[in-house]
């Protein structure tokens, strides 16, 4: 066996992927909600017999090593590693080292000697004193803090960063590119970050993946922009990442919710006053893939953007995405100053009273808008339900959403019937696009009911029991989809030799090119049944179903022919057989 094969066959797939999502038994397997694309109810399925996982939502699947990949973005080499690891085998060849997992590698190595270097110029060296005093004096960070976020100087001279990497590490100026640790001016090259305090960024596994620069002087004399981020890398996408989300992630799973702030210093002040559970998000809305990214630690968001407009505009954007995976979502309003890391320094009592006070995202939209406009002119009442009602249109819960719109009426003393109307007609006109969710290709019922019923079937407590009492009514379905009525008759087969049904022995005598199909249904989140007559209840109804929409198709089919021979006008031979056909099928369908 090779290494792979090895591995995977060590490795326990529910036992890995509990570790990431929490998985519910059903039945055979067991299910989540997708990790890999917005869902609320569950269509992740994940096989213990089979070692496999499978999402119905989004047709993601794979074994141990594809969900690894997916789920921290890894390359195969790198998924390998980590998994032999875990059960103790050792990867001898280097046949896998992609170039691409080297590059990656090699770009987080030096990320971590360029973190490493800032960090002594700040609080070791005279260098970076004049920072270190502001960090301390003007900020009031303290040191301890300064180390857990490994806070580090940029000096203004343009290339120490450089010499450092190149003339000691040996590094080249290529390797420094791809790191977007330099640029190049006027045919020399110089440090990408010059005179700015740096904030390590770190993916949720704690690799150095960029950094965050602030200038030091007073931004509003300065030409420069206040921040600056690494551009865009092989490790580094802007849109992907929090600041501060390695160092709050356990936090953030034991209080079951995230506090999520516009900047660096706003985290930072947060938990040096003890509010541990608090991320970045930089300055801007809130993406697909950071709400992806952070529902796997919790349910529960709360926004606490600054108190301008920006911030407000920033909530807005941010609640599509949010409202689309799912997660309940809060606004902490702050007391005194613009944005938290002012407010906690001002009065940190207050603020955090501010935190347990946090208000549904919906009651904010709607006092904000109130705050605004006038709500007693009509004027004012247009202005007030066009502002909130493309967001509350799209509420998914029904009984949510009727709260909003009579809160909505309420506030504007119109009917609520007038509300309900107008949410209609906004809910159409918005862009969908934002808040709709992602489709399977559409099947028809016919193909959708017959991967129902054989995964009824491999499903059962007692498969051949099932197999036994269905036996007839069976063989009387025209199967649309041949893979499935080819799985049927290769478990007959098999139960003329076996009594209990094993997957693995099962799956030796299949074609390979039914193990697809086989898988499918055998990994199909069923819902329960109360008990075992429901479930072959379930059964028979779907086998009936099925032998309708056949006769009915075949109806129109024969009809149809009729049809077009008598349009013709000949009287042949088919004519009459299909008549006979005709008159037969009426007969039998009720
Ligand atoms: N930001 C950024 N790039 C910019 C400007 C802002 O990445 N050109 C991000 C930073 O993370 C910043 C956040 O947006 O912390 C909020 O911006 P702003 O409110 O302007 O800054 P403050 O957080 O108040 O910055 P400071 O406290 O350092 O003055
Ligand atoms: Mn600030």
């Amino acid at each position: 066996m090779d290494q792979v094969s090895q591995v995977r066959e060590k490795i326990d797939i529910v036992s890995l992927i509990s570790e990431y999502i929490p998985l519910k038994k059903a039945g055979r397997n067991f299910k989540a909600n997708c990790p890999f694309h917005g869902e609320k109810t569950p269509s992740f399925v994940v096989s213990p017999e089979r070692q496999i996982w499978h999402c119905f939502g989004c047709g993601k699947g794979g074994d141990c090593f594809t969900f690894l990949m997916e789920y921290e973005t890894l390359e195969f080499p790198e998924a390998l590693r980590i998994l032999a690891k875990r059960v103790g085998i050792e990867i001898q060849s280097t046949h896998f080292e992609a170039g691409l997992t080297t590059k990656k590698e090699k770009i987080y190595r030096l990320n971590r000697l360029a973190l490493e270097f800032y960090h002594y110029l700040l609080t070791k060296h005279n260098v970076g004193k004049i920072a270190l005093s502001y960090l301390i004096e003007k900020r009031k960070i303290n040191e301890k803090i300064i180390d857990s976020f490994s806070l580090g100087f940029a000096p203004r001279i343009g290339n120490a960063l450089v010499k450092f990497l190149i003339d000691k590490k040996k590094y080249n100026r290529e390797d420094l590119n791809e790191a977007g640790l330099i640029s190049f001016r006027q045919g020399g090259i110089f440090d990408f970050f010059a005179g700015r305090i740096m904030f390590p960024l770190f993916d949720h596994r704690d690799n150095v993946i960029g950094f965050s620069g602030r200038i030091l002087e007073d931004p509003s004399v300065q030409i420069s922009s206040k921040y600056i981020n690494t551009r865009e890398t092989l490790v580094y996408h802007k849109g992907d990442v929090f600041f501060g989300l390695n160092v709050a992630k356990d936090e953030i799973k034991k209080q079951e919710r995230v506090i999520i702030m516009e900047g660096e210093f706003d985290v930072i002040s947060s938990v040096q006053e003890g509010i541990k559970n608090t991320i970045a998000v930089k300055g801007t809305a809130l993406t697909e893939n950071q709400v992806q990214l952070i529902s796997r630690f919790a349910q529960k968001v709360s926004l606490c953007f600054d108190q301008d407009k920006a911030g407000i505009d920033a909530v807005k954007r941010s609640l599509p995405v949010l409202e689309k995976k799912g997660l309940t979502v809060t606004v902490i309003q702050i007391p005194n100053g613009k944005d938290p890391d002012e407010s906690i320094k001002e009065n940190p009592v207050e603020f955090k009273n501010a935190m347990k006070n946090d208000i549904a995202i919906y009651d904010f939209l709607i006092n904000e808008s109130i705050k605004n406009f006038d709500k007693k002119s009509a004027e004012g009442k247009k202005k007030i339900s066009d502002d909130v009602l493309p967001f509350i249109s799209h509420i998914e819960n029904e009984v949510v959403k009727e709260h909003y719109l009579k809160k909505l009426s309420t506030e504007l003393d119109t009917s609520f019937e007038s509300v309900v109307r107008q949410a209609e007609k906004i809910g159409k006109q918005t862009q969908k696009s934002t808040f709709r969710k992602e489709e399977k290709q559409k099947r028809d019922r016919r193909e959708v009911l017959e991967e129902y019923l054989v995964a009824l079937i491999l499903q059962a407590k007692d498969v051949k029991d099932i197999l036994g009492k269905t036996e007839n009514e069976l063989s009387e379905i025209e199967f649309k989809i041949s893979a499935y009525k080819k799985i049927i008759d290769f478990l007959k087969t098999y139960f003329a030799s076996h009594n209990i049904f094993d997957s693995k022995q099962f799956l030796r005598a299949l074609p390979i090119e039914l193990v697809p199909s086989f898988d499918e249904c055998f990994l199909f989140p069923l819902s329960k049944f109360i008990n075992e007559e429901k479930y072959e209840l379930e059964i028979n109804n779907i086998i009936k179903e099925l032998i309708q929409i056949y006769l009915k198709d075949r109806i129109k089919a024969v009809s149809e022919k009729m049809k077009q021979i008598e349009k013709e006008n000949k009287d042949s031979e088919e004519l009459n057989a299909l008549r006979i056909e005709f008159s037969n099928l009426v007969s039998i369908i009720k």
